[in-house]
């Protein structure tokens, strides 16, 4: 059922034109891809480092968060990028080109309010308190030992594994609410008693000591109602964490959501069955849209299969964002849309032409996708088979665009002050001999060479410098 209120706009069809030496994309009013995001669906972005698929990420948050009130958003942000989500876009001439197109699907830019920023408790450190809202953290009895496993690389049946479980075990019937230093307290008690060699002891002990380092670990932990809400976007930032830091959160928030989903959607189904209404529970998470940007880091992971594999049914839905094709085969099978941006390595393009749902020549369709420039995809709807070229909307928030470094100038006063005070300096002086430069403005200078706006000459053994 085509459910307009719930559809986002995400992009349109599109011809790629040329003028003299300029590429320009010809919008197609009437061939829109629209996504209905009340359709319990997973979706994959795979293209190579710089082909938009962190601003299509943001295209993502903002409809979904439009056209599926009830669902809460998680996104992961490795970059630090996300933030700016909370800034409307100033790219004035990218909206106006899309809305002379596009008047059915007219995008306003908009400071989105629904954002929160989340870091790991142990890196706040590295922000401003101004630069995030909540500090994320879990508690020692939210670690599952699949997450050990996943995070260390161990197996299932690993004796360090065996004696992590039966620690925690004891440990919980003493103290619901144990902490990491219960736990290690626990191994040196009963060690002995449970029959472990030493050896096995200190390997775990040595990982738990790691986690505490890690400072994610905390006696409060966190609400999952309080993160995940109804229309509420919330940006966890990764960019300033440890390796372990990001897998353990995205594992402990797969678990975690997928769990309490599937309670959710258990009690509902009972009160249904009944023909009875229920209240709210007070932990009630609403359905929970998981956004990974690059996901390649955390596969192979059994968790995050199983949330992929069982999420659907209960309202957990994901959408992976990698660089590479290259994720398990468990992704693919249970994807409902997959965009294709621009990838060069064979193989790459090999796994991806096993991926699509219809007939393509290998040789046009590797062609056809090393040409798709920035912004554009090739977007398949794997159930329904469609295959469309897409030319991503624009953002309705702001995407900090990576080489706008002149802008960051800006933001620095004190940096700026010194540009202009050696630039000032030149206009009054011209030829200036390098000796003679102030002291306070040599740095300044020095780097104002490096980027060519002032010249450095030597004649007859001395240096002189000039305005370009
Ligand atoms: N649809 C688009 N319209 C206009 N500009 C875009 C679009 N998509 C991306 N860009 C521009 O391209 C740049 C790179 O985009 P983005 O950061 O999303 O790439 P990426 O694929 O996530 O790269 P990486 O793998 O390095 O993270 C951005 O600075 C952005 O300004
Ligand atoms: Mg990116």
């Amino acid at each position: 059922m085509d459910n307009r209120a719930s559809m986002g706009i995400i992009g349109t069809e599109y011809k790629k034109n040329f003028t003299a030496n300029q590429v320009w994309y010809q919008l197609i009013p009437n061939k829109p891809l629209l996504i209905d995001f009340n359709r319990k669906e997973h979706m994959l972005i795979v293209a190579k480092s710089g082909s938009g698929k962190t601003y299509l990420m943001g295209v993502l948050a903002e409809e979904i968060t439009r056209a599926s009130q009830n669902t809460g958003v998680i996104m992961l942000d490795m970059m630090g990028v996300l933030p700016t989500l909370r800034i409307a876009n100033t790219d004035a001439g990218t909206l106006h080109a899309w809305n002379q197109k596009m008047i059915l699907h007219p995008i306003k830019p908009v400071a989105l309010t629904n954002v929160e920023i989340w870091v790991p408790k142990g890196d706040a450190k590295e922000f401003e308190p101004d630069q995030f809202d909540t500090a994320f953290s879990m508690k020692a009895n939210q670690l599952s030992y699949g997450t050990l496993c996943y995070c260390f690389k161990m197996d299932t049946l690993d004796p360090q594994t065996n004696l992590f479980r039966k620690i925690k075990r004891i440990v919980k019937k003493q103290n619901h609410d144990y902490t990491i230093s219960d736990l290690i307290d626990g191994i040196h008690e009963n060690r002995e008693d449970l029959g472990f060699k030493i050896q096995t002891a200190d390997a775990l002990i040595t990982k738990l000591d790691a986690l505490v380092e890690l400072n994610l670990i905390s006696s409060q932990g966190i609400d999952l109602s309080e993160m995940v809400q109804e229309g509420k976007i919330v940006v966890l930032d990764l960019s300033m964490s440890e390796r372990y830091t990001a897998k353990i959160i995205v594992n402990f928030l797969a678990e975690q959501l997928l769990k309490t989903r599937k309670k959710m959607k258990n009690k509902l189904l009972a009160a249904k069955s009944k023909k009875r209404l229920i209240n709210r529970p007070t932990n009630y998470i609403p359905p929970v849209h998981l956004l990974i940007d690059e996901a390649h880091n955390f596969f192979p992971s059994k968790i995050l299969k199983t949330y992929i594999k069982e999420g659907r049914n209960c309202g957990c839905k994901m959408t992976a964002i990698s660089q590479s094709p290259d994720l398990e085969r468990s992704v693919y099978a249970n994807i409902t849309h997959l965009f294709v941006g621009q990838l060069t390595f064979k193989d790459d393009l090999a796994r991806v032409l096993n991926m699509i749902p219809v007939e393509r020549e290998p040789k046009p369709f590797r062609a056809e996708v090393k040409d798709l420039d920035v912004g554009n995809f090739l977007y398949y709807d794997l159930n329904k088979k469609i295959e469309k070229k897409i030319r991503i909307r624009p953002r309705k928030s702001l995407h900090p665009a990576s080489t706008e470094m002149e802008d960051e100038r800006k933001h620095f006063i004190e940096t700026y002050q010194q540009h202009d005070n050696v630039i000032e300096f030149l206009k009054n002086k011209g030829n200036v001999l390098m000796k003679d430069i102030p002291s306070e403005m040599k740095a300044e200078c020095a780097k104002l060479i490096k980027t060519g706006k002032i010249t450095a000459k030597n004649e007859g053994g001395f240096t002189y410098v000039e305005l370009c």
